[in-house]
């Protein structure tokens, strides 16, 4: 069979890094199986138009390897084109860059390895969390920068103790995210989801879910998104919805950029409406030069956390998602059963229920 696989250039460090898997170097450490059982491998970061080995491999592909790191978008048309194509694994969590309603009509199963990198995820939203409300990265520029002027950091620096937080979304990583937070002694932690996290772990947290998005949002000091891109997603914490936040709140969003409208939050950010926005996704990966959310700052010259799309591609999290990516094709080639959390797409139909109520 055909493998292809779209992945990141890792260039010196990943020459230097070995355990850098997931770049076009390492190659998910899969090619040494993948010629002994007897398939062809392509690997390769070229992914954009007509000419990129992406459009030109799909082809005549059977298996195709992607990451949500520099995504390789499989849209419709693309798929159409791909006559052989059977099966997407996404090395990774997030599988919205195939258009996965086409999938299910094409018969193409996604996969996924769920769970691989969603303590990453979780850390990271902590991280971010904490760098918005205690105004960290202005203080971090003055340190390097030669300067010291207190009173401009802390005039908007809080603690986080006190606080309400919500999660939109309560899967794997709102939930750790959730778990993450106890021990902040927050005033409330909320969540907004359609599905009800179980019983025992909504107590275990002390969270109180509210099921109307805008009360939802009116309440939270800081907001963290933590559910995946779909119709249902797309675009949704936009002019409107800022509207019905609480004025000066943080906004937190390391599921998807394309959640959020980039210049509906820009805006909210540099007029003081949002205090800050911090994630590691953006709208387009790679996000160009003169992206609003590279520059965008609050009134106080603060309220920016953006870092390229990184959380979730530790070095931890690249090795257990290049385990579960082998473990997955491993499973399709020896006709074995896969792992039902990681199937987001089965032959002809949705299996995960996180990608929308249908
Ligand atoms: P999950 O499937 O365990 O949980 C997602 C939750 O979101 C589910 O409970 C689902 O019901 C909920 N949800 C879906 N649509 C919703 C809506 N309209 N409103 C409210 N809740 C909704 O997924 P997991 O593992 O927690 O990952 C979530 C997303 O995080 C992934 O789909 C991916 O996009 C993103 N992610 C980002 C990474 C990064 O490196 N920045 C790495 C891993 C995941």
């Amino acid at each position: 069979m055909k493998v292809l696989a779209i992945l990141y250039n890792g260039f010196k460090a990943a020459k230097a890094e070995p355990r850098l898997l997931g770049t076009v170097e390492n190659e998910l450490g899969l090619r040494a199986y993948l010629e002994s059982q007897g398939h062809e491998y392509i690997v390769t970061s070229s992914k954009e138009g007509p000419d990129s080995d992406f459009q030109k491999h799909i082809a005549d592909t059977d298996i195709l390897i992607t990451t949500p790191f520099h995504p390789g978008y499989l849209t419709k048309e693309l798929m159409a084109k791909a006559k052989n194509l059977k099966v997407c694994v996404t090395a990774g969590v997030g599988s919205d860059h195939v258009d996965l309603n086409a999938a299910v009509d094409r018969k193409i199963q996604v996969l996924e390895v769920s769970g691989s990198n969603v303590v990453s995820v979780a850390e990271q939203v902590m991280m971010s969390i904490l760098l918005l409300v205690r105004n960290f990265v202005p203080a971090h520029e003055q340190a390097i920068s030669g300067q010291w002027q207190v009173s401009d950091i802390a005039r908007n620096a809080f603690d986080l103790e006190g606080k309400v937080v919500g999660t939109l979304g309560a899967g794997r990583i709102g939930h750790r995210v959730l778990q993450r937070l106890v021990p902040f002694n927050t005033k409330e932690l909320l969540y907004y989801d359609y599905k009800a996290l179980p019983e025992e772990a909504e107590k275990a947290v002390g969270a109180r879910r509210v099921e109307d998005l805008k009360e939802f949002v009116s309440q939270c000091d800081v907001v963290t998104v933590n559910a995946p891109l779909h119709e249902g997603t797309q675009g949704l914490i936009n002019k409107d919805l800022l509207q019905h936040f609480k004025p000066g709140a943080w906004l937190v969003n390391t599921a998807r950029g394309a959640i959020c409208n980039a210049d509906d939050v820009a805006a909210a950010v540099k007029s003081g409406q949002l205090r800050g926005y911090a994630g590691d996704v953006w709208n387009v990966q790679p996000a160009p030069a003169d992206h609003p959310w590279r520059s965008m700052r609050n009134p106080l010259g603060g309220g920016n956390g953006m870092t390229p799309h990184y959380s979730g591609t530790t070095l931890d999290a690249q090795q257990r998602y290049a385990e579960g990516t082998k473990q997955i094709l491993q499973n399709y080639f020896e006709n074995k059963p896969q792992d039902p959390g990681n199937v987001i797409v089965g032959v002809g139909k949705y299996e995960s229920a996180s990608y929308g109520q249908r």
